[in-house]
């Protein structure tokens, strides 16, 4: 028997080279006049946020600009950018230029900016509840699937831990996928996003909560990621995988969105934040002995999930492997070995790790302490 599920998409989504040039229509669309735009001095710097509102300069919209997005952003983020936004102009659209941080930020600005509600009030699942101002999502890397989940995450900078808010209002209303603005993404963040896109489509194909339109989504993340994820990482210039890493991030950000990240994501948290190692470098490395725990749960959907991706060998046993092997080839494995994390750091990782239930509930197979500890040690070739 089906049990029930929930699915929650954004309501309009584009895609296509060129694309973000056509935010002032969609503004229109939306009968929005004053956005506010959410950005990052990595991607003002690169120049895609002159492109972006020169395109709405030349439409006649005048727009207010918050550039100070930190990485992995603290809540205080988000006040920053409302008391930015209050002081110059009545914003009436939210419009996000970035990466995950970027969107994440974005979405709890847009929740917060018309009602005075404190950011960090509304950690949790289901406490945001309202969004008074619509919110349009334009990812300039392809991995982190923001632009397509109700997750926003925020750093806690007393503690570095994660934590996430989980709301279906968090859906942007407008999504617009314009490969262009990826094209000269440098190739480490390209690596990690796009292996960070991967664990997505895996984790939410073999989530325990995963929908029926989930699972499809997946696999056809799958079928891009895969064989576009080595080829983007050997030559940047490769419009092709560009465009099909940006897509296949998207599908795989829509298949979490309506299933779950599991325990990578779980274990992959509190190391990153600890040790302010990059999202992407940490899941990436951890899918590989995640998955060699999770095998007897997930043995057939393992050999759907490595035919998705177009891989010759699908026998489950050496999935683990193969997937260890693409992180070592695009770089990621260098990046983990070039950070100490000293032993005596993992039982305390791995104890936050577990406690994470909201990633580890839908996880196939239970993963305790031990098992967290066993799966840090190999992947950081620490051994008791
Ligand atoms: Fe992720």
């Amino acid at each position: 028997m089906l049990r029930p599920f929930d699915n929650n998409l954004p309501r309009r989504l584009r895609f296509g080279r060129g694309i973000s040039g056509e935010l002032a229509a969609e503004l229109r669309r939306l009968g929005c006049s004053h956005p506010f735009i959410i950005t990052d001095a990595g991607v003002s710097g690169a120049g895609l946020l002159d492109r972006v509102r020169g395109a709405l300069e030349a439409e006649h919209f005048r727009s207010v600009v918050f550039d100070g997005t930190e990485p992995e952003p603290p809540f205080a983020c988000v006040a920053a950018a409302v008391a930015q936004a209050l002081g110059s102009f009545d914003a009436d659209v939210v419009v996000a230029l970035g990466g995950g941080s970027v969107m994440d930020t974005a979405k709890l600005v847009a929740a917060t900016l018309k009602d005075g509600r404190e950011a960090s009030a509304l950690a949790g699942i289901g406490k945001v509840l309202r969004r008074p101002v619509p919110l349009v999502c334009i990812p300039t890397t392809s991995g982190t699937g923001s632009e397509a989940t109700p997750v926003a995450i925020f750093t806690d900078p007393k503690t570095g831990n994660k934590v996430g808010v989980v709301d279906p209002c968090l859906v942007p209303d407008v999504v617009l996928l314009d490969p262009e603005l990826t094209d000269l993404l440098p190739k480490l963040p390209t690596a990690a996003a796009g292996m960070d896109a991967l664990v997505h489509a895996l984790e939410a194909f073999i989530a325990k909560i995963a929908t029926p339109l989930a699972r499809g989504l997946a696999l056809e993340a799958a079928r891009r990621i895969g064989p576009a994820l080595p080829a983007v990482c050997r030559n940047g210039g490769d419009r092709d995988a560009r465009d099909a890493m940006l897509l296949g991030a998207n599908l795989a950000g829509l298949a979490f969105a309506n299933s779950s990240c599991c325990a990578v994501h779980a274990l992959a948290l509190p190391l990153g934040g600890q040790f302010h190692i990059a999202h992407g470098v940490v899941t990436g490395c951890l899918a590989a002995e995640t998955m060699r725990h999770n095998l007897p749960e997930i043995r057939e959907d393992v050999v759907v999930f490595a035919s998705a991706l177009g891989w010759k060998d699908t026998d489950p046993d050496r999935f683990p492997d193969q997937v260890a092997a693409l992180a070592r080839s695009i770089g990621l494995k260098d990046v983990l070995s070039s950070v100490t994390v000293p032993p005596t750091a993992l039982p305390e990782l791995a104890r936050a790790a577990v406690a994470n239930r909201r990633l580890m509930d839908p996880n196939p197979r239970p993963v305790t302490e031990s098992d967290a500890l066993g799966i840090y040690r190999r992947t950081l070739g620490l051994h008791a």
